[in-house]
């Protein structure tokens, strides 16, 4: 529906398309700028937009709500927010922390214990060994967690996919991310199959150049339907994350059409968004994960977020503007 309210007409559909990819381009580069992320950070609806997405400052919030949800019949993955460190001590630093997040929540009686990582957080701009060396020591104390390395831009697609098929020959419990709007996707999907890696579906998160990316949501949105049908033909246990209502009720028909446990495909949501969808998913029986962001180090998530939604972002923008006149 557009903004008026009435469908509209395929060609202003892909204006409006154009128009959004635009403006999420820009605002992911100006919120880089000091003064723009300054006034962001400070701004007073700034608060409960993180309080909208992220779980807390610390491993115990984030469990906290773990267990809430689990009574829900609601599974997590769990996510330390950090990204692109630039130090091995940062790096060795987030292993840590992500081992005492496993622990905590094992100890806490979490069932089933699920992360996210960032090989970004982990050193990969140092190096694909030291992100390989950290997770590693991750996947050596998960004792039975499952372990999702999140996608981040395309800038690090090709090392990520490679650490992912190196380690998961070792550790079955290592599962990844493939994003639509890259082309190269369907061809990564082809190899995940083959190696058995676990994979998350997503959209796509990140700016993207012409080159590695469609450019259009309707082109996103045609590559991940044309994904999840492949995928849900497969075999490999699958993560279908996206609020997309059309997307999700295309992968129910398909799922029913399958002969697809439904032990091996799930749905994903972010924490904050559509929880009457969740609930409903959950109602019909599906299996549903939230993905739960926590830590102090919440800002390239927030823009994340903010950049994928107008209204998100003008209610920021409201606030951080100087009003003229006062
Ligand atoms: P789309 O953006 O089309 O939105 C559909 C509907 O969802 C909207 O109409 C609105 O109702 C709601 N919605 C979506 N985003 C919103 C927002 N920010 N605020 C308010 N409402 C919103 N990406 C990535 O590059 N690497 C990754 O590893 C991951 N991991 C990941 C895990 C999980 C569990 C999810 C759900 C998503 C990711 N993503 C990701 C993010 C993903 O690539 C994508 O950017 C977002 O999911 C938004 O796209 P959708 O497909 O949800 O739909």
């Amino acid at each position: 529906m557009s903004i008026m309210g009435t469908r509209p007409a395929p060609c202003q559909e892909s204006i409006q398309s154009a128009m959004l990819g635009s403006l999420h381009r820009n605002v992911v580069g100006l919120a880089q700028l000091s003064p723009i992320r300054s006034a962001i950070t400070n701004s007073k609806v700034t608060k409960p937009l993180v309080d909208k997405f992220v779980a807390g400052d610390s491993a115990a919030d984030a469990v906290r709500l773990t267990l809430a949800l689990q009574e829900k019949r609601i599974h997590v993955a769990l996510d330390l927010l950090g990204e692109d460190v630039e130090t091995e001590a940062e790096a060795t630093r987030a292993a840590d922390e992500y081992q005492e997040v496993i622990d905590l929540a094992h100890a806490q009686g979490v069932d089933s214990p699920y992360i996210s990582v960032k090989l970004t957080a982990l050193g990969l701009s140092l190096g694909e060994g030291v992100a390989t060396r950290n997770l590693r020591r991750i996947l050596s104390h998960a004792g039975g967690a499952f372990v999702r390395v999140d996608m981040e831009s395309s800038r690090h697609t090709e090392s990520t996919v490679n650490v992912v098929l190196d380690l998961h020959q070792e550790f079955p419990e290592l599962g990844t991310v493939l994003q639509s709007c890259l082309f190269r996707t369907d061809r990564d999907i082809e190899t995940m199959i083959d190696a058995g890696v676990p994979i998350r579906l997503v959209k796509g998160a990140y700016v993207e150049p012409a080159e590695v990316a469609y450019q259009s949501k309707a082109e996103v949105v045609r590559a991940y339907r044309r994904q999840m049908a492949r995928m849900i033909n497969s075999e490999l246990p699958l993560a279908i994350a996206t609020h997309d209502e059309n997307l999700i009720a295309t992968a129910k028909k398909h799922i029913r059409e399958s002969k697809r446990n439904n032990d091996t495909v799930e749905f994903q949501l972010l924490l904050g968004l559509r929880e009457d969808l969740r609930d409903a998913l959950v109602e019909e029986g599906y299996h549903m994960r939230v993905y739960i962001p926590f830590g102090s180090q919440w800002y390239p998530y927030l823009v994340r977020r903010l950049a994928e939604r107008p209204a998100n972002l003008a209610l920021v923008a409201r606030n951080i503007l100087p009003r003229r006149g006062r």
